[in-house]
């Protein structure tokens, strides 16, 4: 089967940094899937794994962690699908990623996809809407059901992929007040146009800017983007009593002595969380998932699709590790079909 993989980990301006590829294509086993690839998303997660370092594979490594595409044979022990059901899915960080033609994945992390839409804007959603979903409901524990309207959110970098998101459920779903932050005009309409109703900077000073829009304490905060930087901010923006989730590892201490005074709550979201520990609940991010395709074909959320860059090739996915690292990107970046 055709893949992209790297054997080196180089700037992305080289085209050894990942190359077209041939691999023997695998067979399903216990409760795996085997996917046939049709479309995917690209993520930070890929350009920080394919990071320059001196580290050389033996063997091809295969990035990419979210995908949509069709079931093409199962494991024995499968129960949550059958061959041709269409999916969409992110995966698992311990083991290979979805830039391949097929793909094996555990079917507890695994969606049926929305019935409304195709896959190109199916592979949008599932590694951001994990994360924005177990972040909003599980780690800052907002209510999904609405019983939280009224209370109030910042989310630090709206207009990028798990923004896109994250201000959709947290407006649509948890009928929060949202600020959103985006620092140009063309991704600050975006967070708008999704639900945000006031936008902010996020290099300018946050806390006056709140107080400005006349909400100086926010009830949640979402950390999109470079926790260290934005911490004290943060901790200014909270409200007594309030919580704070983040998603961005930070690179040095943070200074969670600031929360003291306000009894505020840090907590972190990882999505790869349920699926490395294989936690005894790692079948809830099924069920968001095929809940999330109810919501999407309801019309109730909208796919986060920014940009298609054409097949999957390693040309194209180069152009698309390139284009994030630049850290502009607005809503989703999309490959699909080799
Ligand atoms: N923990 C997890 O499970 C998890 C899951 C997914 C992603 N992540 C991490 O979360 C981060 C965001 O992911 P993503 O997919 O949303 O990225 P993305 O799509 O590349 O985000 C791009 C957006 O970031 C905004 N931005 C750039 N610099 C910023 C800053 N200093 N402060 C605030 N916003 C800034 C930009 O807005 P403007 O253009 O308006 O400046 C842009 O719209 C990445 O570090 C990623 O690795 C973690």
């Amino acid at each position: 089967m055709k893949a992209i993989g790297l054997t080196r980990y180089l700037p992305i301006d080289d085209p050894k940094s990942l190359e077209d590829i041939e691999l023997p294509t695998p067979t399903p086993t216990g409760r795996d899937l085997l996917i046939k690839v049709e479309a995917i998303s690209v993520n930070p997660v890929d350009t920080k794994v394919r990071a320059p370092k001196d580290k050389i594979e033996s063997a091809p490594r295969v990035l990419g962690w979210d995908a949509a595409g069709t079931v093409a044979a199962v494991g024995p022990n499968v129960t949550l699908f059958k061959v041709g059901d269409p999916v969409y899915y992110a995966g698992s960080i311990t083991r290979p990623g979805a830039n391949s033609e097929f793909h094996l994945v555990d079917e507890r992390i695994v969606g049926h996809m929305p019935t409304s839409l195709d896959f190109v804007n199916a592979a949008a959603l599932p590694l951001t809407t994990i994360t924005a979903w177990e972040a909003l409901f599980d780690r800052l524990g907002i209510a999904p059901d609405g019983s939280d309207e009224g209370k109030s959110i910042l989310i630090v970098g709206g207009a990028g992929g798990v923004g896109s998101i994250a201000i959709q459920l947290a407006r649509r779903l948890a009928k929060l007040t949202i600020v959103a932050t985006a620092s140009r005009p063309e991704s600050a309409d975006w967070c708008r146009q999704l639900g945000a109703q006031h936008v902010i900077d996020h290099y300018r000073d946050m806390p006056a800017q709140l107080k400005a829009i006349g909400l100086p304490q926010v009830d949640f905060v979402l950390c999109l983007n470079d926790t260290d930087t934005h911490f004290p901010a943060m901790a200014d923006a909270v409200a007594p009593q309030g919580k704070i989730c983040s998603i961005v590892e930070n690179a040095g201490p943070l200074e969670v002595g600031l929360l003291k005074s306000k009894s505020a709550t840090f907590v972190w979201e990882f999505m790869f969380t349920r699926a490395m520990y294989e936690t005894p609940d790692m079948i809830a991010q099924h069920k968001l998932l095929t809940e999330v395709a109810r919501l999407v074909d309801a019309g109730t959320l909208r796919t986060t699709v920014g940009e298609v860059l054409g097949p999957i090739n390693s040309a194209n996915l180069r152009r698309a590790h390139a284009q994030l690292e630049g850290g502009r990107t607005i809503g989703k970046l999309v490959l699909a079909g080799f």
